[in-house]
């Protein structure tokens, strides 16, 4: 019989890791006994060759000390600090990796600007609905039913005479409803017109009306208002005009435009509130006067970030996006 002495072996091995104090000790305990070319891994290579008569002794006895020794090694495993970082050969002086941050969609940023400079103003931000009736988004607006304008701020019905509406504008009789003058306050949300979509219209884009009521609020009111936000938003240099315009809710009304390059380039309706809309609020238009704006936030964030398709901002493509961080 292959002359093994498996008592003293089992000794060795055991004492070897008895003094082993890391995981790395105990690994090149393992490879030294238990890997391809180590000792007890020859034992059981060994046992065919050996004599028959002595051979299942011998097997058993190599089986026997293969099994302690495992067992002997997860053990102290488990008690051993863990692995070193220099175990691993790891460089703590790479970079390291980032993780990924998201961010605010681009629109979100633009609202929170444009917010920002209304609210420096003394403007406060109030929330609508999305979901209006067509007194909201027609009526009260002075938008009279078979009232040709109504064409241009056509949207979806619902069965139920709800319809998603398609100005911010609605907010102006809703908050006047809730409070008494003077009130300055911009609402921003979602628009919806059932426009085909291209590289300049959607479904569904975002605006923020404005509306200032007091007692003298004038038309010299609103161009210092739109100026100085105009200015905030684009640089003091901007060149802006008002351009006369007809807008149910308004009376005069315009439509302004900023100089841009060598064009002029809309970007706000607005105007005097009118008389009957004041009337609808449940307000004596003989008391109080002001005005209303309302711009368009894509249109503005595709002028400031020269982005020349509005689907841009929907598709959701991380590439896009990412530049917004
Ligand atoms: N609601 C208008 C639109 O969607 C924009 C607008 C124009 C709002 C004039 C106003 C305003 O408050 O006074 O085109």
């Amino acid at each position: 019989m292959a002359n093994v002495n498996f008592d003293q072996l089992e000794r060795e091995v055991c004492a070897a890791i008895q003094g082993a104090s890391t995981e790395a000790e105990l690994e090149e305990i393992r490879v030294r006994y238990l890997g391809k070319k180590g000792n007890i891994t020859g034992l059981l290579k060994q046992i065919g060759s050996v004599a028959l008569d002595e051979r299942r002794v011998f097997g058993e006895k190599v089986n026997q000390l293969k099994n302690t020794v495992e067992t002997f090694l997860a053990e102290k495993k488990s008690q051993v600090s863990p692995s070193t970082l220099k175990d691993f050969h790891f460089d703590p002086t790479l970079p390291g990796i980032a993780p990924n941050v998201g961010s605010l969609h681009p629109i979100t940023q633009t609202i929170r600007e444009i917010s920002n400079i209304f609210v420096g103003l003394g403007f406060e931000v109030v929330d609508g609905r999305e979901i209006e009736t067509e007194f909201y988004n027609f009526t009260a607006l002075n938008i009279p039913k078979e009232h040709p304008s109504r064409d241009a701020f056509d949207t979806f019905y619902t069965a139920k005479g709800a319809l998603l509406r398609s100005q911010t504008s609605t907010v102006q009789v809703r908050e006047m409803e809730k409070r008494k003058p003077p009130l300055r306050i911009i609402a921003p949300g979602r628009v919806y017109r059932p426009d085909a979509v291209d590289a300049s219209h959607s479904f569904m884009f975002h605006q923020i009306e404005g509306l200032m009521v007091d007692g003298h609020t004038t038309f010299s009111d609103l161009k210092g208002v739109l100026h100085i936000f105009l200015r905030k938003l684009f640089g003091k240099d901007l060149q802006m005009r008002f351009r006369p315009h007809f807008f149910p809710f308004t009376e005069p009304s315009v439509e302004i435009d900023i100089r841009w390059g060598n064009r002029w380039l809309e970007v706000l309706g607005a105007g005097q509130v009118n008389p009957s809309v004041f009337k609808q609020a449940g307000y004596n238009p003989k008391n109080v006067q002001g005005f209303a704006f309302g711009v368009g936030v894509e249109r503005i964030a595709m002028l400031r970030h020269g982005i020349n398709d509005i689907r841009l901002f929907f598709e959701n493509h991380v590439k896009f996006l990412e530049q917004f961080q």
